[in-house]
């Protein structure tokens, strides 16, 4: 192959010599990335590309075949090309595919993989080949999507709009791989129900943005989305609410419509097998010991039935936190044995999140079933009640070969001295000592402070911002978000997996109102997580919004994303006189 950098310029020299062409508007920013050799002349109007055509050959090599698969399916569309695989063998053992035009080759390389890792990839772009190598095959589907984007925001709709245009792709070679292993979102289907068309299209989303771990929030108290055979009035009764207040805080306002939905155990196996091919993790997350009246709704015998009449509760119609939690018995911990091992034939993840959060302790305090429980384990005070339970699933979910993953509220009650098997992890929320602390005691943390990461803040101060909840988190302020707390040692720092940003969908009804949270900042997040960025302070933050002004505001625009504008909310975006519960004066970027 002909070095890319030396390699002479295709352009004609007629003419006086153009300035080389601007490096392409990638996002996230690649490791590396130069574009045709200094010095190469270009004729005038002339990008040194080369072009993909009706001739064009897509070899997919082993391993690569899912890859190739995606790219018909996406950019073939957008196109209108065939991407056709190279003819069959020819018998005097000539190459099928030469003469025929442009050849994209998809291959897996174990010396990228060497210095890059299995999600790193090299896509070089010579005279006539587009050369797409990675690490493992995530490597190469992560190439692919830069492909996406180095032929430009069309290549982003499902089908042409201009069928008879040239599809460059730029004189590029990218050398890239994610700073980070999980790159997460997690997003809340039970306070707001997504139904299935929206879930794929947002695993859609995050791949496009090289993110590769979709943390599905299953359970709360105002919803159950997930079907289990064995408790069937999960999402009979569970799945559904009465009603919704709109609006957050003090708001007056209902939405007296019922409103509810679930998966259905082949909706989930379409999920997870959809997300698998786009490299895309799915983390289910089963909330427990709080965050569960849907659940007591559908099985009273779950909540604390000595103190309060469990029958009465149905799925909540409001937010905040529900202090009807689970009660500490052997039937609870069954049941959710019996949940969770259905939910395990779902989901392949590695790692399992049972919340563990925001667990009103007031039931347990007056319950005696739940006092002789403490008495009988020898527990200390509430707190150990809480470690109790997230200890049994921690057992339970290491003796089936998972990891447990929750809240950090799981360390109260003393699990850091040995209390958990050594593969649990913390995701990090109420700011980061949680993280800082489990990464020091040797468990893997994900990141993903409320004061940063949490998409349902707002966007912007003023009255505009829809239904204003949180502190007021900018792009930018996304953009500057540094995962790795700088207390921790450089081995501490190694327990860092990645990072999370999450969407909880108290406010957000529908899947515009997603689309309006999670962009445009999703995007400076898959930056933040991906790229190799420099210390908060001095990031390039105009250069980002450059590339955002000059290429993927458009991109968004093909997707069909409703995204915020950079100047404020659309009319229909906006949603005045619903309260929300804004929070004055956040704390600093840290
Ligand atoms: C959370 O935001 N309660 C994890």
């Amino acid at each position: 192959m002909a070095d890319p950098l030396t390699a002479p310029s295709t352009g004609l020299s007629t003419g006086p010599p153009a300035a080389p062409p601007p490096l392409p508007d990638l996002i996230p920013a690649p490791r590396r990335m130069r574009g045709a050799p200094p010095g190469a002349v270009y004729a005038p109007g002339e990008d040194g590309g080369v072009v993909l055509d009706e001739d064009t050959v897509l070899e997919a090599r082993p391993g690569t075949e899912d890859v190739a698969r995606w790219l018909r399916a996406t950019v073939g569309a957008a196109t209108g090309l065939p991407l056709a695989p190279p003819g069959p063998a020819r018998p005097d053992g000539a190459d099928p595919g030469a003469g025929r035009g442009v050849r994209v080759v998809l291959s897996v390389d174990a010396a990228v993989g060497r210095e890059l890792g299995s999600e790193g990839y090299r896509l070089v772009v010579d005279a006539h080949t587009v050369r797409v190598a990675g690490g493992g095959a995530a490597g190469v589907f992560w190439a692919a999507q830069t492909l996406r984007q180095l032929l430009g925001p069309e290549a982003f709709r499902r089908a042409p709009v201009s069928p008879r245009r040239a599809w460059t792709v730029p004189r590029v070679v990218v050398e890239d791989a994610p700073r980070f292993r999980w790159r997460g979102v997690l997003l809340d289907v039970a306070r707001h129900f997504m139904p299935k068309d929206g879930l794929l299209r947002q695993i859609d989303l995050l791949a496009a943005h090289k993110l590769n771990v979709l943390h599905l929030h299953l359970t709360d108290d105002q919803g159950w989305r997930v079907e289990i055979e064995r408790y069937p009035r999960l999402t009979e009764t569970g799945a559904w609410r009465a009603r919704t207040r709109t609006g957050h805080g003090a708001s007056a306002l209902w939405d007296e419509r019922p409103h509810g939905g679930y998966y259905t155990k082949d909706d989930l196996r379409e999920i997870v097998a959809y997300a698998a091919g786009r490299h895309v993790t799915v983390v289910p997350e089963i909330d427990i010991p709080g965050h569960s009246q849907a659940a007591i709704a559908a099985y009273p015998e779950l909540g604390n039935t000595d103190v309060i009449d469990t029958t009465t509760l149905s799925v909540r119609d409001t937010w905040g936190i529900s202090e009807n939690v689970l009660a500490p018995t052997d039937n609870t911990l069954a049941f959710y044995e019996n949940v969770l091992a259905e939910v395990l034939e779902l989901f392949p993840s590695p790692f399992v999140h049972i919340g563990g959060d925001e667990c009103p302790k007031d039931q347990w305090k007056a319950s005696p079933a739940a006092r002789a429980r403490r008495e009988a384990e020898g527990l200390a005070d509430e707190d150990e009640l809480q470690s109790w339970f997230v200890r049994h699933f921690d057992r339970w979910l290491a003796g089936r070969g998972r990891r447990l993953i929750g809240w950090d509220e799981i360390l109260e009650g003393g699990l850091l001295d040995g209390g958990l098997s050594p593969g649990a992890a913390v995701s990090s929320w109420r700011g980061r000592a949680g993280g800082v602390a489990a990464a020091r005691a040797g468990h893997d943390v994900v990141m993903c402070p409320q004061e940063q990461v949490y998409l349902d803040h707002r966007q912007a101060p003023g009255d505009d911002e829809p239904v204003p909840i949180g502190y007021v988190r900018t792009l930018e302020d996304v953009y500057r978000f540094e995962p790795v707390p700088a207390e921790l040692t450089e081995a501490e720092a190694g327990r860092v997996l990645g990072a999370q940003a999450n969407i909880w969908t108290e406010v957000m009804e529908n899947q515009q109102r997603v689309d309006y949270q999670a962009f445009p900042r999703l995007a400076a997040f898959a930056e933040a997580v991906w790229s190799d960025l420099p210390p908060p302070a001095v990031r390039d933050y105009p250069g980002f919004e450059r590339r955002m002004t000059a290429a993927h505001y458009a991109r968004l625009d093909a997707l069909g994303v409703d995204y915020r504008p950079p100047g404020g909310p659309r009319p229909w975006q906006r949603r005045p006189g619903v309260l929300g519960r804004p929070i004055e004066g956040a704390p600093p970027i840290v």
